[in-house]
């Protein structure tokens, strides 16, 4: 499948090369093409892994995955919004904010959240909340010692959500959810702040969520 990443950070990186190891033929959409970041990215095959504009990418992708910083989405999705009229768009964005303290809290919560606002934006496109949950060196083959965890997702399409699930197998995910439709944003985001606090308190970056059945 060709696949665009939305922005070229950690996330994007790391998606790119899982991907492209699971045989999909990927595109990075970046401000900057020529970044140092992604000069690793040309000892792959053009065909396999390439860099263009957020336009670009999104013109190339059958499906888009939208990790950007959630300060720059508004501006991003405007941009992209042309290209993936139609097609699936996975926002695994939070929304994110830090005090001064490095306490970490949501811009939009509770009556809003950001898988809404990319939905309305992208009001032509398949919105998928999902991946917002975990770390990026683990959202392809994520194998735990401990239990085996747990991938929400929400999205007003069924059809879009199922394809979603097929790519989510493809990487690994064994254990996934489906909470309804994209409103549910409003719980999967706040979901990564408890994430997040669990992180800062046991100074790790390598867990998952994990929901256990008796
Ligand atoms: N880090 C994680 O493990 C993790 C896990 C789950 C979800 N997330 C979410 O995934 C998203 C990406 O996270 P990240 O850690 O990879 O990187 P990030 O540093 O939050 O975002 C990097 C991307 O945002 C773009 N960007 C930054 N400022 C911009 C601006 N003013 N205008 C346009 N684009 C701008 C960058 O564009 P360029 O390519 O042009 O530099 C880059 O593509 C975030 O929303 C984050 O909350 C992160």
């Amino acid at each position: 499948m060709k696949i665009a990443i939305i922005g070229s950070g950690e996330v994007g990186q790391a998606l790119a090369k899982g991907l492209v190891e699971l045989g999909h033929k990927v595109m990075i959409g970046t401000r900057d093409t020529e970044k140092k970041e992604l000069k690793w990215t040309k000892k792959v095959h053009h065909e396999i892994l390439s860099v263009g504009s957020f336009a670009e990418a999104a013109d190339f992708g059958e499906i888009a995955i939208l990790a950007v910083t959630w300060h720059a989405a508004e501006n991003v999705l405007n941009i992209i919004r042309p290209e993936v009229s139609g097609k699936i768009v996975i926002d695994l964005t939070n929304p994110l904010v830090f005090s001064e303290d490095g306490s970490p809290s949501l811009s939009v919560g509770h009556d809003m959240s950001a898988g809404e606002i990319v939905q309305q934006t992208l009001s032509d496109s398949h919105v998928v909340k999902t991946l917002n949950t975990i770390n990026f060196r683990n959202m392809v083959n994520p194998k735990f010692k401990t239990a085996v965890p747990t991938m929400f997702m929400c999205g007003n399409n069924d059809s879009a959500k199922n394809h979603v699930r097929e790519l989510l197998v493809q990487m690994g995910w064994v254990d996934i959810q489906d909470i309804g439709d994209i409103e549910k944003s409003r719980i999967l985001e706040p979901l990564c702040l408890l994430w997040v606090e669990y992180g800062v308190a046991n100074n790790t970056w390598n867990h998952a969520v994990s929901i256990i059945t008796k």
